[in-house]
């Protein structure tokens, strides 16, 4: 099973740049209905999809089980290091993100960056927040990819609902920068400015000097007291949902 050559085109999309690895029937949704140029889309059982599609994608019933192909359940095992277990799994190709075209998003919603994340998982909870809330996009500093396939799974494939990129350093902006920070001032939903970029720090060590130096304001999440702080992603959550979006 593993040399086959599905299993490669696998493997080898996993560590391509431009290409997204989706785990699990929401991912696929999710990126289908977004507008995501679909490569290669595998199965176990395409009643089910079907049936999954029937009941929880109504848009895309006709098209989604016309597209998969249908594999045994070891080469599914081979696909992912935790097969999904909808059974359903796709390649698709990245879409081209010009980080300029989203900073100059002109609506009032803000742009989401997260500084030097470690944890795909909550870079994948970020991401599928800032889409419910129609963010103009997510950006992420540091060395991890924010299209790894454990971001994609943990984003449900949100990705291609938003432009997401890696930056390796944010560039010059007139959107005003808010550095959100558990040492900041009491956050005032209301008082946050428009097309705002949110920065939000690394989980252990939170923002850098610079970031913070740079910044226009600084905001802090109120917490209970002997609380330290929120995971990255709850937080990303609670700031979003205060900011104008239209
Ligand atoms: C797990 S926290 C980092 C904790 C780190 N020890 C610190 O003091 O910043 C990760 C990020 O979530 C955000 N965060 C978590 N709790 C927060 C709070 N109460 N107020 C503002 N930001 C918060 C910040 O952006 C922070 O950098």
């Amino acid at each position: 099973v593993t040399s086959s050559p599905l299993v490669r085109r696998f493997s080898d999309a996993r560590r391509d740049p431009e290409l997204a690895v989706l785990e699990g029937f929401h991912a696929v949704k999710h990126a289908l209905r977004f507008g995501a140029e679909m490569l290669e889309t595998v199965a176990t059982d395409v009643d089910e999809v079907q049936r999954l599609a029937d009941g929880l994608a109504e848009d895309l019933a006709t098209v989604l089980p016309g597209m998969v192909v249908q594999i045994p359940p070891e080469v599914l095992a081979a696909l992912a290091p935790r097969a999904p277990r909808t059974g359903v799994m796709a390649i698709a190709r990245r879409p081209q993100i010009d980080v300029r075209t989203m900073l100059s998003d002109p609506r009032e919603a803000p742009i989401v960056l997260l500084e030097d994340p470690r944890n795909m998982t909550n870079v994948g909870a970020s991401i599928r927040v800032a889409a419910a809330a129609d963010a103009a996009g997510v950006l992420t500093t540091g060395d991890n990819d924010p299209w790894s396939p454990d971001a994609l799974r943990g984003a449900a494939g949100l990705h291609f609902a938003q432009p997401v990129a890696r930056i390796d350093e944010l560039p010059s902006t007139e959107r005003p920068l808010v550095a959100v920070d558990p040492g900041g001032d009491p956050l005032r939903p209301s008082a946050l400015p428009s097309r705002a970029i949110l920065a939000f720090g690394t989980e252990r060590y939170g923002l850098s000097d610079e970031l913070l130096a740079r910044a226009d304001v600084r905001v802090r999440i109120p917490m209970k007291p002997g609380v330290s702080s929120l995971n990255l992603a709850t937080s990303v959550a609670a700031v979003l949902y205060g900011c104008p979006t239209s």
